[in-house]
């Protein structure tokens, strides 16, 4: 698959059915997080190969629509057979990318193939409406509203570094199958990985245009291609900071923000804490706390604090560091020095301030250990920035009420978890928090993907989930008719 995308690891970008080399010549070398090697380099696109992807992608557009649905779903099931077909493949590239642990990245891609069938599955399912005038007061029978769905156009999908293929893939297949075509600009780290699941796109015979890929960074390329007069919608998933960036510089342009989360996990003292320990380190440390959804706070009660922090000590000291590519590693190198370096920055000024170090403070180069601190009060940044990182904060609360305070004071407000065994107090908890989410008894998380996923706040606009996407790229046209009643 490789050979036809890449040569001698100078990767093309997939534009209107066809692999092109960069034109320019400019190229951005991209090395592993694991140990620096070099894995290949991608073009950084100009602004006129942009404008050929996006031109692409409208040209191809009316006619993508015409195709009729189930056409359009039988591609998408190929293109989800192809992917499990080349899994381990894209899995071992995505290790070296973006060193998430093999486990993890084969489970990436083999969601990304079910969240692909449910998709085509599911847009089968998308009905209009026909409404008669007559339930509003002063119209008659004789006049109908044919209520039916309709693509947007041209989608701009933006992905992040931590899910190249699955976050990429959950804005593609919704819009692709609604009659949408698709402009991908990955992140640059992650660029390769998404290169491949272009492939398979190719593979699965897509009509030239419908899907193309932009590469090169967002720092040059993004303005551009988000304020673009031909697209029609961004679907973007990545960091609060650029998210309200595009949201300032895009003018009457619809949006869908996935954005940054500061989840709480709320320990009351009737929990199980030994299951609400085993989810709270599952959920805060898996791919070395990347994930927007970790767990990136605890917020226990005082009286159980001790027992609870106990069960989480004893699990985090167990977690594996080093190389993403042994199945049992959960804590990776980080995606970058700086990313590293800001973990460490937000765990010293916790330090600084009187937290307590229970595990971890420890790191080499990008490969931060996991690490748990305690007695993290409010006036550290722990308490409200976001690591995107192995560590994990304990914040010990006088009661249910406090907690609550501290978890609504976030500007973030994409998920939360409640431990309790009692359904009474985790529904009124439920209904008090600012989030898109609450998991009772379970850690943090997105999936199963045709749940709602959204965040309130900081955490974005507009919400995700197989039907909702759906939703989202597509709009209502009403045809009325108005008929002479015999
Ligand atoms: P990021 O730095 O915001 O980048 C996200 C994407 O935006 C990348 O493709 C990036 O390209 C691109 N980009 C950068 N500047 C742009 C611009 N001016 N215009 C258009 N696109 C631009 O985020 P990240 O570091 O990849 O991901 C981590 C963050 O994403 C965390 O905050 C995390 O919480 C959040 N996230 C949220 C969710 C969710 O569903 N809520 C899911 C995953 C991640 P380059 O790579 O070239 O810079
Ligand atoms: O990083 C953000 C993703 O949307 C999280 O998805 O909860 O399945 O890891 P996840």
């Amino acid at each position: 698959m490789i050979k036809e995308i890449c040569v001698n690891g100078v990767y093309k970008n997939y534009v209107n059915g066809e692999w092109k080399v960069s034109e320019s010549g400019n190229m951005i070398d991209i090395f592993s997080p694991i140990d620096g090697s070099k894995v290949g380099s991608v073009p950084a696109m100009s602004k006129e190969e942009v404008d050929e992807a996006i031109m692409a992608a409208k040209a191809a557009q009316k006619e993508w629509a015409d195709v009729p649905l189930i056409e359009r779903a039988k591609l998408l099931n190929k293109v989800a057979f192809l992917l499990l077909d080349h899994q381990k493949e894209i899995a071992d590239i995505m290790v070296v990318e973006i060193a998430k642990d093999i486990t993890s990245s084969l489970a990436e891609v083999k969601r990304t193939s079910d969240f692909i069938l449910f998709t085509a599955d599911a847009a089968k399912q998308l009905r209009g409406e026909m409404l008669s005038a007559d339930a509003f007061p002063g119209y008659g029978k004789d006049k109908v509203s044919f209520v039916n769905r309709y693509p947007l156009g041209t989608v701009l999908a933006i992905s992040p570094f931590n899910y190249p293929v699955n976050l990429s893939v959950s804005k593609i297949a919704p819009a692709i199958v609604a009659g949408n075509t698709v402009v991908l600009k990955p992140p640059t780290q992650g660029s390769i990985s998404a290169l491949y699941l272009a492939k398979i796109f190719e593979m699965a015979g897509l009509p030239k245009g419908v899907f193309n890929t932009i590469t090169g960074k967002g720092s040059e390329i993004g303005d551009y291609a988000v304020t673009h007069n031909d697209i029609d919608f961004i679907n973007f998933t990545g960091s609060t900071d650029i998210g309200r960036h595009i949201s300032q510089i895009t003018v009457m342009k619809p949006l869908l923000m996935e954005l940054g989360g500061k989840d709480a996990a709320i320990v009351l003292e009737d929990a199980d804490l030994k299951e609400a320990a085993k989810d709270i380190v599952s959920g805060a440390f898996s791919y070395s706390g990347q994930r927007c959804t970790a767990v990136k706070r605890v917020l226990v009660e005082d009286k159980v604090a001790d027992e609870l922090t106990g069960y989480i000590k004893e699990r985090v000291e167990k977690l594996k560091a080093g190389d993403p590519r042994k199945a049992d590693t959960v804590i990776v190198p980080l995606i970058s020095d700086k990313a590293a370096d800001f973990v460490c920055e937000l765990i010293e000024d916790a330090l600084e301030k009187g937290a307590k170090l229970l595990v971890g403070n420890k790191r080499e180069k990008n490969l931060v250990y996991p690490t748990l601190i305690d007695h993290v009060t409010e006036d550290m940044r722990l308490a409200w920035e976001e690591p995107f990182g192995p560590v994990l904060p304990i914040i010990r609360v006088k009661d249910v009420k406090k907690a609550i305070e501290i978890a609504n004071k976030s500007e973030y407000g994409l998920q939360s978890a409640v431990f309790t065994k009692n359904i009474d107090k985790a529904f009124n908890i439920a209904n008090e928090l600012q989030v898109g989410t609450v998991q009772i008894n379970n850690k943090t998380e997105r999936g199963p993907d045709h749940f709602p996923f959204l965040g309130v706040k900081s955490s974005g606009m507009g919400i995700q989930g197989i039907r909702y996407s759906i939703e989202a790229m597509t709009r209502v046209k009403a045809m009325v008719i108005n008929y002479e009643r015999s």
